[in-house]
């Protein structure tokens, strides 16, 4: 998916702001880290000063020319996380509201499995069980209708295929491919928007782009529009749109 880097970090950069907490989970001086969906960088700087080798990797070109200019001392690399070409040599892996875009999860541990090396530790934390569940259903509906209107559908949605498992679903899909789990916790993290009124289409338009991009504008708006008639009573508060954000920590150790 192609991402708008400039439009995340101006719009979105709670995503990173949420995720700091997450570094304290890792040790200090740590040999070789690789930060998973690193997206614009922001955290993998905070990473630099805790390792003496970090790669931040990211499917996005945008995502990672942007970074690039962020921190031009540091090593980043387009490529999808499936395709890391590791073989037991990194300390360990860090990821922050990322791994839930990845479609083929058995594929993906296994590749995490494979580039740590034993006692290695991954940290990551992304959308549980739930996770939007109300905005994506909204969007759903809306969307549907929408498609509808132009004699389409229904279709299955972009936004469908999210991975958003529960803790016990992932705790066992890390310990198939050889982890020992030793958190894996499920929160409800209520996410304020910025932007106002236009907080929450700005976000769809940020997150649900693949499904948008099907329809005309005029479509998108109409869309937009419906999603936040059916979401006001329950995620309008005080000035803001504050999204149903459920997370998924997990801290395990590579045996
Ligand atoms: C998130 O939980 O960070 C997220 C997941 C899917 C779309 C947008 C955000």
């Amino acid at each position: 998916m192609d991402w708008n880097a400039g439009l995340y970090d101006q719009q979105h950069d709670f995503v990173a702001a949420c995720g700091e907490h997450l570094l304290g989970l890792l040790p200090d001086s740590l040999g070789f880290v690789v930060d998973l969906g690193c997206g614009t960088g922001a955290l993998t700087g905070p990473l630099t000063a805790k390792a003496a080798r970090v790669v931040g990797v990211d499917a996005s070109p945008d995502m990672i020319a942007q970074a690039r200019l962020r921190l031009p001392q540091v090593e980043f690399l387009v490529m999808d996380a499936c395709d890391m070409p590791w073989n037991g040599c990194v300390d360990a892996l860090f990821s922050n509201a990322a791994l839930h875009w990845i479609e083929d999860q058995e594929r993906l541990t296994a590749t995490m499995a494979r580039a740590l090396r034993p006692g290695g530790l991954l940290v990551c934390e992304f959308g549980a069980q739930g996770n939007i569940g109300r905005i994506r259903a909204a969007f759903g509906a809306a969307f549907q209708a929408a498609l509808a209107e132009e004699g389409i559908g229904p279709a299955r949605l972009n936004c469908e295929h999210f991975y958003f498992p529960s803790a016990q679903e992932h705790a066992a899909l890390l310990a198939r491919h050889g982890f020992s789990v030793q958190q894996a916790e499920e929160y409800d993290r209520p996410t304020p928007l910025k932007g106002g009124e236009e907080g929450l289409a700005r976000w769809m338009a940020q997150f649900f782009a693949q499904d948008l991009d099907c329809v005309a504008p005029e479509a998108q708006e109409k869309v937009f529009a419906a999603v936040a008639d059916a979401l006001r009573a329950s995620m309008w508060n005080n000035g803001g749109w504050i999204a149903d954000y459920r997370r998924l920590r997990v801290v395990a150790v590579k045996h």
